[in-house]
């Protein structure tokens, strides 16, 4: 089948490139030359596990090609894929539709025969249904444009895993025609035994954002016993094994720490909440504000945290930062709770030297006023406090003895409840955690 893939970011490059895996004949499109440019090269614009080769072998075969134009997308396809951002409004909480929208008027009216346009953004819930009066309006007369809802679920750092091996499908349509188009597109995936959930549009929108709502919550929750645990005594990673192995429970989003970031959990909780109160419900999700207030509030406790450690003040204290991605197993720091505290700590008055295997790049781009170093030793020199915010591995591996040669201090904070505690003990370090009394 031809498709297109409108929007060439994490998801839709992504997407792009799975959906030529599995035999499909796709366009990728996107505004941005360079990054089309990038694409169409077979060179992955950003750091993603397994994706680089996926691209390239979807490039070479020929099944896979970047564009610029709206007008080859309209002419070379019957499905459209829209996997432009909807990030939050500015000075709002609610989501931004422009991109979604912008799309729509660009290729609508330059479509010469029927089609189905299948979004994938997490929207707030109604939107499919207000794009399908649109594509109705904005079609030229006599071709017929149908609009599904097929929410993504992939985890950065999984992506190209979460594609091709999902839990589950869900498309929201309008038509037993939308229907069996996306069931025959998605057929070698049904034929590994995937769940398909086809519901409607509405029912599409909302699995999306209440998945993302509960992982938040299933967080802010492992957080908020962890507070209870430093009270006590206690040990949050315990408690979570503990609790991780009741079925009804699971162990995963039970990591206690600094908390969640990225551009997803926030962001939709917010826009989430915003919709709830525009549809008379908000009282019913008002609990996600807490959840989202108590997330931000992990990362000013961690501050805390490194300047007690630090005797009570940043001011000419060197803090080495190990992390600034949003999370391991990604170059990508929007809401990067990491990048979040190494920017307080140096606005409070330290010398902050940053380390990380792969966002240094954009955290620059994004923190240019911090130190990037290219070795988590390089950052630990003569550190006062060193603190660990991204569990890469590597921070995993780092030997305790070694590098308290380095440091000038040995003290560390490891947001991430992650490092064996006992090591670092052993090598005389003193290590605080959220969520564990060590001392
Ligand atoms: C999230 C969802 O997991 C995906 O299903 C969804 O498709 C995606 O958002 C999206 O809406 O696009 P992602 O943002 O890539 O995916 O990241 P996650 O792996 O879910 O992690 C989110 C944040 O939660 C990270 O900052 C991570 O460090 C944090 N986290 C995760 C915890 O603090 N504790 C945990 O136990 C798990």
């Amino acid at each position: 089948m031809r498709m297109t893939v409108i929007g060439t970011g994490y998801l839709g490059a992504v997407h792009a490139a799975c959906l030529a895996h599995i035999g499909h004949n796709v366009l990728g499109i996107d505004a941005d030359p360079a990054r089309a440019g990038t694409l169409a090269h077979g060179i992955a614009p950003f750091y993603e596990p397994g994706f680089d080769e996926l691209l390239t072998r979807a490039v070479r075969s020929g099944k896979l090609r970047f564009s610029t134009s709206m007008a080859d997308a309209a002419a070379f396809a019957d499905v459209h894929f829209v996997c432009v951002g909807t990030p939050q409004l500015p000075g709002s909480e609610a989501a931004d539709l422009t991109g979604i929208h912008a799309v729509l008027e660009d290729l609508l009216p330059r479509l010469t025969r029927d089609c189905l346009v299948v979004g994938k953004s997490t929207v707030p819930v109604g939107t499919t249904r207000a794009i399908a009066r649109k594509a109705a309006r904005l079609a030229p007369p006599g071709v017929l444009v149908e609009v599904a809802w097929n929410p993504e679920f992939l985890r950065e750092g999984m992506a190209v895993q979460d594609t091709l091996s999902p839990d589950r499908l869900v498309v929201g349509v309008m038509s037993d025609r939308s229907d069996a188009v996306l069931r025959s597109i998605y057929q070698p995936l049904l034929d590994q035994g995937t769940p398909f959930i086809s519901t409607d549009v509405n029912t599409a929108e909302l699995v999306k954002v209440s998945a993302n709502a509960f992982l938040a919550t299933k967080i802010s929750f492992i957080n908020a016993m962890s507070d209870v645990c430093e009270v006590v005594g206690g040990d949050i990673s315990t408690l979570s094994e503990a609790l991780g192995y009741d079925r009804r429970i699971g162990r995963g989003y039970l990591s206690a720490g600094l908390g969640f970031g990225g551009s997803c959990l926030a962001k939709d909780i917010r826009a989430f909440v915003a919709r709830a109160e525009e549809l008379g419900a908000g009282a019913s999700m008002s609990f996600l504000r807490e959840v989202d207030l108590y997330n931000l509030r992990r990362r000013r406790q961690t501050v805390e945290i490194a300047r007690d450690l630090a005797g009570g003040t940043f001011t000419r204290r060197n803090v080495a930062v190990l992390g600034a991605a949003f999370k391991p197993g990604t170059d990508d720091v929007r809401d990067s709770p990491a990048l979040d505290v190494a920017a307080a700590v140096h606005r409070q008055g330290a010398c902050v030297r940053v380390h990380d295997p792969r966002a240094t790049e954009n955290a620059r781009a994004a923190m240019p006023s911090l130190d990037y170093l290219p070795s988590a030793e390089q950052a630990c020199e003569r550190a006062d406090v060193v603190m660990h915010l991204t569990e890469w591995q590597q921070y995993r591996d780092l030997d305790p003895a070694a590098l308290g040669t380095i440091v000038r201090r040995r003290r560390i904070v490891d947001g991430r409840n992650v490092l064996p505690p006992s090591r670092w003990l052993a090598a005389g370090w003193t290590v605080r955690t959220l969520g564990r009394a060590l001392r």
